[in-house]
This record gives C-alpha cells, sequence and structure tokens, in this order.
C-alpha cells in the first residue's frame, strides 16, 4: 500500500481506513495524520464512495496523539505542525464517516471518532479525554465537540478527571451513537455504510452539510441553511426518482444525479 500507518481497501461503495500502529496502540503520530487525512479525501474525491468507515484494532481505535512525539516540543512547534488544520481537512470530507470503536479511544482517539458522523462502538470500548493528567488539554476538538456531544457537565468531569468511560456509559450520554458486541462490530460498520451508501449522493452530502451546520451556526441560520438545501435538492433527477419510487410502490434506483 502507499501508506505507512493505516491499510486502505474498499468494500463496495465504501472506503475503509485501519489505523495500523499496533506497536503503539494505534497512537496518531504525524505520519499518521497525514495517512488519514490523505485516504479519506482520495475517498472523498471518489464518486464511486458513499460511505467512509474508520476503525482501529480489537485492543485500540487509537490512545491518543503520540505522546513520545509530542513530548519534546515547544508551543510554537506544536503550532507550526498544524495538526489542528490537517485534521480539519478530515473533518471537512462531504462523505459520511463512521467511527467504528473497539478498545481505547483516548484523547486524540476519542476526537477523531468525534470528528466522524457516526460512532459505533464495540461493547469494549473505553472513550477519555485523558490529556489533563499528562498537563495538557484536549488538543484536537475535545473540549468543544465532547460538550455539543454529551452537554457540559458530562464533558467537563471527563476532561477534568481524564477518566475513561465503557461503551455503555458513552451510549447513554450520547457520544455512541449504538453500541454492538464486539465480534459484531466491523459487520455492523460496513452495513450501515452500505446504508447510507446506497442513497441518493446528493442528499447525502446535503444531509451531512446540514448536520454540520447546526453543529457549528445559531438556530436561525441553521433553518434558513436547511431550508435552502432543501429545496435545492428537488432539482435532482433522484428527488423526483425517490418519490415516484415511492408512489409506484417500489424500491428507488439512484443515480446520483
Ligand atoms: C505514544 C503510546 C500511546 C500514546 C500507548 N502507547 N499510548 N505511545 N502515544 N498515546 C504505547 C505505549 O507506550 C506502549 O509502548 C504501547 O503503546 C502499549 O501501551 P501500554 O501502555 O503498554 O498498554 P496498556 O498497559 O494496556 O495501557 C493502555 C493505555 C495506556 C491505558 C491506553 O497506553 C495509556 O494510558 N496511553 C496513553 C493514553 C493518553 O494519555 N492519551 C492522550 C494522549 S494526548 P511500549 O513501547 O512501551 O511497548 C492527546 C492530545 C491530543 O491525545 C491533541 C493533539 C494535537
Amino acid at each position: 500500500s502507499e501508506y505507512e500507518t493505516i491499510l486502505v481497501e474498499t468494500r463496495g461503495r465504501v472506503g475503509w481506513i485501519t489505523l495500523n500502529r499496533p506497536e503503539a496502540l494505534n497512537a496518531l503520530n504525524s505520519q499518521v495524520m497525514h495517512d488519514v487525512v490523505d485516504a479519506a479525501t482520495a475517498f472523498d474525491a471518489d464518486e464511486g464512495i458513499g460511505a467512509i468507515v474508520v476503525t482501529g484494532s480489537e485492543r485500540a481505535f487509537a490512545a491518543g496523539a503520540d505522546i513520545k512525539e509530542m513530548e519534546a516540543k515547544s508551543g510554537l512547534d506544536m503550532i507550526m505542525g498544524d495538526h489542528f488544520g490537517e485534521w480539519g481537512r478530515f473533518a471537512a470530507v462531504r462523505t459520511p464517516v463512521i467511527a467504528a470503536v473497539s478498545g481505547y479511544a483516548l484523547g486524540g482517539g476519542c476526537e477523531l471518532a468525534m470528528m466522524c458522523d457516526i460512532i459505533l462502538a464495540a461493547d469494549t470500548a473505553k472513550f477519555g479525554q485523558p490529556e489533563i493528567n499528562l498537563g495538557v488539554i484536549p488538543g484536537m476538538g475535545g473540549s468543544q465537540r465532547l460538550i455539543r456531544a454529551v452537554g457540559y457537565y458530562k464533558a467537563a468531569e471527563l476532561v477534568l478527571t481524564g477518566r475513561m468511560m465503557d461503551a455503555a456509559e458513552a451510549e447513554r450520554c450520547g457520544l455512541a451513537s449504538r453500541v454492538v458486541p464486539a465480534s459484531d462490530l466491523l459487520d455492523e460498520a460496513q452495513k450501515t455504510a452500505d446504508a447510507i451508501a446506497a442513497k441518493s449522493l446528493p442528499s447525502v452530502y446535503a444531509a451531512k452539510a446540514a448536520l454540520d451546520a447546526a453543529m457549528e451556526t445559531s438556530l436561525a441560520e441553521g433553518l434558513r441553511f436547511e431550508r435552502h438545501v432543501f429545496a435545492a435538492l428537488f432539482d435532482t433527477a433522484d428527488q423526483k426518482e425517490g418519490m415516484a419510487a415511492f408512489r409506484e410502490k417500489r424500491p428507488p434506483q439512484f443515480t446520483g444525479r
């Protein structure tokens, strides 16, 4: 493969990115960041791909940013390394991304999962933002996205204590979309991704953009955005097909146009 730290493959209309640094529990060093961002943007540019899955190993989705790589750096080094800008390109892909999380999703690993649209958790998953134990704080969105996902008080407790939560707690508080037995995780991820990839691509892009807007804007702005994007979809062939298929009581044949 052209990548050092990840495995990349296509299954049907689904692009798979598997983090592959088992010796470091998939710690996210700069190379992993480049690889994941590259692979995700390449899938995003491919009309044949309707959904992306990001996963790790059974033991770890990712145990955080690479502590050994960061340890000696200065504040300026961290800014110049542009971790924020590069991961931002991952968060900005149009295609829905499913995080399939087994084992540890800590620090940057939890933050990577939260850059995805759906978090499928194995019953073995453990989520946390333990940066406070290292004398730092979350740096890839953990203090911002976690609050939007689970609310202030749960997020504050996790970020300030650094404790881990299990899959059941993550589902209860709204971080995990769904929890499945560990042995079913990859099948469930493929099924969920297949279901999304079978829809009309323009409507899927529009839905993700509208969901993203809800995270970023006021209600009034978000409603205005939703209304315009909703209206724009009525100029697609797929909207005519989807509604005709309903009337004719048959499955729709979407073309992505
Ligand atoms: C570098 C890591 C690592 C990490 C694990 N390893 N996590 N290396 N960065 N984040 C390495 C270990 O050093 C070890 O290497 C190997 O992976 C196996 O880990 P162990 O600790 O031996 O495994 P275990 O005892 O099972 O404990 C698992 C663990 C623990 C609880 C997940 O590894 C852990 O606490 N890791 C750090 C979690 C963390 O603090 N993450 C937040 C990082 S800061 P060797 O060579 O010794 O075998 C962050 C900031 C984001 O993410 C902002 C970025 C801009």
